[in-house]
C-alpha cells in the first residue's frame, strides 16, 4: 500500500502522497540512509550518497563535488545530462557503480525510502533545482602537459579529493584502505614497467592516468568506484593544475 501510495524508487514514476502521517517519516528514514555509508550493503563500500551530493548547491561550501544537488531532483526531466529520463535508473548507476549496491535491494523499502527522501525534496509545484544539469565528461584522452601549477593543484585537491582520498601525499583520514594514497599508488604503478601503445614516456602516462580517472573515474580499462568529475566542476584547465601533482620521481 505505501509502496503504492508513494512510488519510491521501485517505480519508474514517483508519486506523491497526500497522507503526511506516512510519507515524513519515511522521507526521515531515507534522510538517514542518504547519511549512511553501509546502507548499500558492499563490503567494498564506503560511501553515503552524502559523499558525492548535498540537499542545495551552498551547502557544498568549498568543496567540489561530484554529483549535482538533489534539491528538485524528483522534478526533473532527465539525469546524468539527458543520459536517461528515469530517476530511478539514475540512482541504480551511483548504487551500483559507486556503492557496489545490487540494483534489487532498490526495490524494497531502502528505494522506498531514498525515494520518499529524494520526492521530499522536491515537493509538489516545486521549481527551485528542478532544471536539468549539464554536466558533460568528453572523452578526450589527450596529455594535458607538464605546464599545470601544483600549487593550484593542491588547493584544488583539497576542494575535490580530499573528502575521500584524505591528506595529500599521506592519505590520513581517508574513507578507508580501498581509497587509494595520491598520488604515491599512481607513481609507484605508473612510473615504470611496461607503456601503454602510443604513450611516450612515464611522466605522460602519469598525467594521462590521473586526468582520466579524474574526468571518467576510469582509463584504459581502469575500472574502480570512483565517480567522474564533469567539466563543469573541473575544467580542462584547472584539471592541468591537479594532474601537476602526480610528478615520477
Ligand atoms: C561516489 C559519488 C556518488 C555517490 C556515492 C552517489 N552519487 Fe549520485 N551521482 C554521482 C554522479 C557523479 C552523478 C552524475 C553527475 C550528475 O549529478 O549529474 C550522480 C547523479 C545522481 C542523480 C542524477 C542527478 C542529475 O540531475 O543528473 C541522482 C538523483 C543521484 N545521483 C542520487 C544519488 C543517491 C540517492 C545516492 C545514494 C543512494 C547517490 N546518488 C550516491 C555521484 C554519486
Ligand atoms: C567519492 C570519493 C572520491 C573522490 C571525491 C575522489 N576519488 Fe579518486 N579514488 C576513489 C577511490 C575509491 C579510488 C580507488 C578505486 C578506484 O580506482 O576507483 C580512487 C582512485 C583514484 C586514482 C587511481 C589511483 C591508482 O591506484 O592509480 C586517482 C589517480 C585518483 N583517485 C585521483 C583523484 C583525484 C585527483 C580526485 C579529485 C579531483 C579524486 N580522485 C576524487 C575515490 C574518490
Amino acid at each position: 500500500m505505501i509502496r503504492r501510495c508513494l512510488g519510491g524508487l521501485a517505480l519508474a514514476a514517483l508519486v506523491s502522497c497526500a497522507d503526511e502521517t506516512v510519507v515524513a517519516p519515511l522521507a526521515e528514514r531515507g534522510a538517514a540512509l542518504a547519511r549512511d555509508p553501509n546502507v548499500s550493503g558492499s563490503q567494498y563500500n564506503r560511501f553515503a550518497c552524502t559523499t558525492c551530493h548535498v540537499d542545495r548547491p551552498a551547502e557544498a561550501g568549498e568543496r567540489i563535488l561530484p554529483g549535482a544537488p538533489l534539491r528538485g531532483a524528483a522534478r526533473r526531466p532527465s539525469y546524468w545530462n539527458g543520459e536517461t529520463t528515469h530517476l530511478r535508473e539514475a540512482v541504480v548507476r551511483c548504487w551500483v557503480h559507486f556503492m557496489r549496491g545490487r540494483a534489487e535491494d532498490l526495490e524494497g523499502p531502502t528505494g522506498d525510502a531514498l525515494g520518499a527522501w529524494l520526492e521530499s525534496l522536491s515537493p509538489n509545484g516545486a521549481t527551485e533545482g528542478t532544471a536539468p544539469i549539464a554536466h558533460t565528461w568528453p572523452r578526450s584522452t589527450r596529455d594535458l602537459g607538464a605546464g599545470g601549477d601544483p600549487a593550484r593543484g593542491r588547493v584544488l585537491y583539497q576542494r575535490a579529493c580530499a573528502n575521500c582520498h584524505g591528506a595529500f601525499g599521506s592519505g590520513q583520514g581517508r574513507l578507508g584502505p580501498l581509497v587509494s594514497i595520491v598520488p604515491q599508488d599512481t607513481l609507484a604503478e605508473h612510473c615504470q614497467g611496461e607503456l601503454p601503445a602510443g604513450v611516450p614516456d612515464y611522466a605522460s602516462y602519469a598525467r594521462q592516468v590521473a586526468y582520466q580517472k579524474t574526468r571518467h573515474g576510469s582509463f584504459l580499462g581502469y575500472a574502480g568506484s570512483m565517480p567522474p568529475f564533469a567539466t563543469e566542476l573541473l575544467s580542462d584547465e584547472e584539471m592541468a593544475h591537479i594532474v601537476a601533482l602526480f610528478r615520477c620521481p
